[in-house]
């Protein structure tokens, strides 16, 4: 008998605040220590095709937005060709729900070439609202994900030959939920001194990088990198808008969720 060999682990997500790639990273390092990153959320990267063999593991995380994969994640994701490829769905989200995140991200995936063995939805600081699950992943969420990661290897260890018939059931619906979250855009204060940082690193290139004081909000996904990369503070959300969207959200978040593992 020949069992499955993996020869290259693939840590791949979309994480404008960096929690997603930080979750697949304990995912992925438990592995193979040091696997190879593939950052989508890199403006430069959103067009670039990656291919895999049947012989690489694929970890590939996003966060939820609104219940979903964001768009613009999605397309990217289109661009990742597998061949029988394994691959492990992550979807981290803040503590409200990640509702058809997983089966989007697998139907996404499948109709690509990729064969999902397992998936995860763990949770993480809410990007807009940190106060909503501060903290996580926390130590006990760490392990949680090294045991998850353990057990994968487990399952694939055992593995002769990897076919459709081997694809997880994920939970969802379909035809998904409507996005329905509404934009928020962040703006640039006093203390701007126009370094650029935010304009470079605005995963769609929403921030004009000779104006970075302006955001095109037809562009702004509202994914808060902008805010996270600034080194003066100076980026931020309208104060009165925040707080009301803090208030609505922390009636829906406030009891700790649990992660999800699926195997
Ligand atoms: C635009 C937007 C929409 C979000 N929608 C949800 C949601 O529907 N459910 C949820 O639990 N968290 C939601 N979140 C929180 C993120 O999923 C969560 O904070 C995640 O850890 C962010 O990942 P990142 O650090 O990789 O950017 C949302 C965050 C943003 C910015
Ligand atoms: S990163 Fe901050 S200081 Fe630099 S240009 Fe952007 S808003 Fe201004
Ligand atoms: S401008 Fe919008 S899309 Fe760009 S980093 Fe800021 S929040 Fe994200």
């Amino acid at each position: 008998m020949i069992l499955m060999e993996i020869n290259q682990v693939i840590a791949a997500y979309f994480s404008p605040t960096y929690s997603t790639r930080d979750i697949v990273l304990t995912i992925s390092s438990e592995i193979q220590h040091s696997p190879k990153q593939i950052d989508l959320s890199i403006y430069d990267n959103r067009e670039t095709s990656y291919s895999f063999s049947s012989h690489e593991l694929v970890v590939l995380g996003v966060p939820v937005y609104g219940g979903r994969v964001p768009a613009d994640a999605a397309k990217r994701i289109h661009n990742l060709h597998g061949n029988n490829t394994p691959i492990i769905l992550v979807a981290v989200y803040g503590n409200r729900e990640f509702e058809d995140t997983l089966i989007e991200l697998k139907d996404i995936v499948v109709s690509n070439g990729f064969i999902p063995v397992a998936a995860a939805a763990p949770v993480a600081q809410h990007s807009i609202i940190h106060s909503i699950a501060a903290g996580r992943p926390n130590a006990q969420d760490i392990q949680q994900a090294r045991d998850f990661s353990k057990k994968v290897q487990d399952k694939l260890k055992k593995t002769v030959v990897l076919t459709q018939q081997d694809c997880i059931q994920l939970p969802g619906n379909q035809p998904y939920k409507k996005y329905g979250v509404i934009p928020l855009h962040p703006k640039a204060g006093h203390n701007c001194i126009q370094c650029g940082k935010c304009a470079s690193n605005c995963p769609v290139h929403a921030i004009p990088q000779d104006h970075p004081d302006q955001t095109n909000t037809e562009q702004c996904i509202s994914c808060m990198r902008c805010i996270v990369v600034c080194p003066k503070h100076a980026r931020g959300l309208n104060p009165i808008v925040k707080a009301a969207t803090a208030n609505k959200l922390k009636k829906v978040c406030s009891q700790p969720k649990e992660n999800l593992w699926i195997l």
